[in-house]
């Protein structure tokens, strides 16, 4: 059994799809053993109570970004992780914590990486006039939305959009792509080549 934590800032809809794909055994032999956020009034924090999830939160507002992470590092710890997944955690990670879970956090960015880091992702790939738009779950390395790619999932954008049907399309595709990534690192039949994730036959 895996030990998955996941770290959020906000509504948490990702968490819970992939609370869901657990549940029904989509992803298989994985428990979520906490989540975690900065903020106290996550709307993810109120859900992961809901499925009787054990919750943590450790404010980051004022603190330097080295000791919040060791703080929190220090709060995940009891629960043995394996595997990491920010899903909407607004705050970037300080080197140190990267390096003490090596390839072991993932993300999701609403946008096909390298296009579109940073925030409102969807609506920079809008307004940018973009005719494919998508999400990417990725490796966290030390910058900004950069570590090696997991999956990608393609939106097309439609004449009829604005940013917020286009965001919300995109998102349905982030709660499919996210369990996908989470099933291919757990399975561990991979290697990452320069920045390549190539899978083993
Ligand atoms: C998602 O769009 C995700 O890609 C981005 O933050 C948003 C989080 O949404 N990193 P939710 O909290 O999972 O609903």
């Amino acid at each position: 059994m895996k030990n998955i934590g996941i770290l959020l800032s906000g509504r948490g809809s990702n968490f819970e799809a992939i609370a869901r794909n657990i549940a029904s055994g989509k992803i298989p032999d994985a428990k979520i053993a906490v989540v975690a956020s900065n903020r106290a009034d996550a709307g993810g924090l109120a859900i992961a109570q809901k499925l009787g999830i054990p919750t943590i939160v450790v404010p980051s507002k004022g603190k330097e970004r080295k000791q919040h992470d060791q703080e929190l590092f220090e709060a995940l710890q009891p629960h043995n992780l394996d595997l990491i997944c920010l899903a909407g955690y607004m705050r970037l990670l300080s080197p140190w914590l990267v390096q003490q879970f090596p390839q072991r956090i993932l993300n999701i960015h609403p946008s096909l990486l390298p296009a579109f880091p940073g925030l409102e992702a969807q609506e920079q790939a809008f307004a940018y006039g973009v005719k494919i738009a998508g999400c990417t779950v990725h490796f966290v390395d030390e910058e900004l939305d950069h570590g090696a790619i997991i999956v990608q999932r393609a939106v097309p954008v439609a004449e009829n959009d604005d940013e917020h049907s286009l965001a919300s399309r995109i998102l349905e595709q982030e709660h499919l792509a996210y369990s996908e990534a989470i099933n291919i690192v757990l399975e561990g039949k991979f290697e990452i080549v320069g920045r390549r994730l190539v899978r083993a036959h």
